[in-house]
């Protein structure tokens, strides 16, 4: 379930290549998407591919993973903003299909438990994208959230706003509390494909590589799933043992 690319650029063509084989075969395609920057180099790709190949991507749902508490969807630092600027608006998606938490609901609860409905009622997820935060976290399921848990609104921990702060330049605080899609409708999508880039996820990742699974590492939960894969660039391989390095380098993913 691990594999190892040389370098952010041969995995933005991998996972574009995914997406795009998946949408062709499936245009009502059901999809679970991520932001961070290291979405951002998969996205573009994906776009390049989408215009390239003239792919209908006017049927596809997709659902994001999670959304600040307190940002509309237009302030420039939400996830709404940021899907727009790296994903939606370069290509004829139809917007009605495309669906962020709201982080301005009134009632935060009753939306989240709304979303969750949602994803149910169109089949669940087929292919689910993954960051992963410098703790494990994944979505916003920080270290400690119950593998039972449903889309919820979470506190975030001094870590991750600390780590996104340098998406908040200037005076902006880092939001305190998120909506983020729980474990459960993660761990429900058929298939995962979790992306880790550069030397600031090599700790977390050899901590994945050790560690039985765990609530406290919550992208351990991947080892239970059929289908996931867990897809690195060398650096964030780097703190693997070297042994396993070499064996999944010489395996293409
Ligand atoms: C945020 C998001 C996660 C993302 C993680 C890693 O906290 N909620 O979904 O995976 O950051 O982000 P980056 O790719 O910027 O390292």
């Amino acid at each position: 379930m691990l594999h190892i690319f040389p370098d952010p650029s041969s995995i933005a063509d991998y996972v574009s290549n995914t997406l795009v084989e998946r949408i062709r075969s499936k245009p009502d395609v059901v999809l679970g998407l991520a932001t961070g920057a290291t979405m951002e180099p998969v996205y573009s790709r994906f776009v390049e591919k989408v215009r390239q190949q003239r792919v209908d991507v006017s049927r596809l749902t997709s659902f994001n993973l999670d959304e600040y508490v307190g940002l509309s969807g237009d302030h420039p630092k939400s996830y709404s903003s940021y899907m727009r600027q790296h994903l939606f608006e370069h290509l004829p998606f139809d917007r009605s299909r495309l669906h962020l938490p709201d982080g301005l609901a009134p009632d935060l609860d009753a939306h989240s438990h709304e979303y969750s409905i949602k994803v149910e009622r169109c089949g669940g997820i087929e292919l689910q994208l993954l960051g992963v935060g410098s703790n494990g976290h994944i979505g916003f399921n920080e270290p400690g959230t119950p593998f039972d848990s449903r889309c919820h609104v979470v506190r975030l921990s001094e870590r991750t706003r600390r780590d996104n702060s340098r998406f908040f330049e200037g005076n902006a605080v880092v939001p305190e509390f998120a909506i983020t899609m729980g474990m459960v409708e993660i761990m429900q999508a058929r298939e995962i494909l979790l992306v880790a880039t550069g030397e600031s996820k090599a700790h977390i990742v050899a901590e994945w590589y050790r560690r039985e699974v765990t609530e406290m590492v919550p992208f351990t939960v991947l080892k239970r799933h059929p289908r996931a894969k867990i897809i690195l660039d060398e650096a964030a391989a780097s703190q693997l043992p070297e042994q396993v390095q070499r064996t999944l380098m010489a395996v293409p993913a």
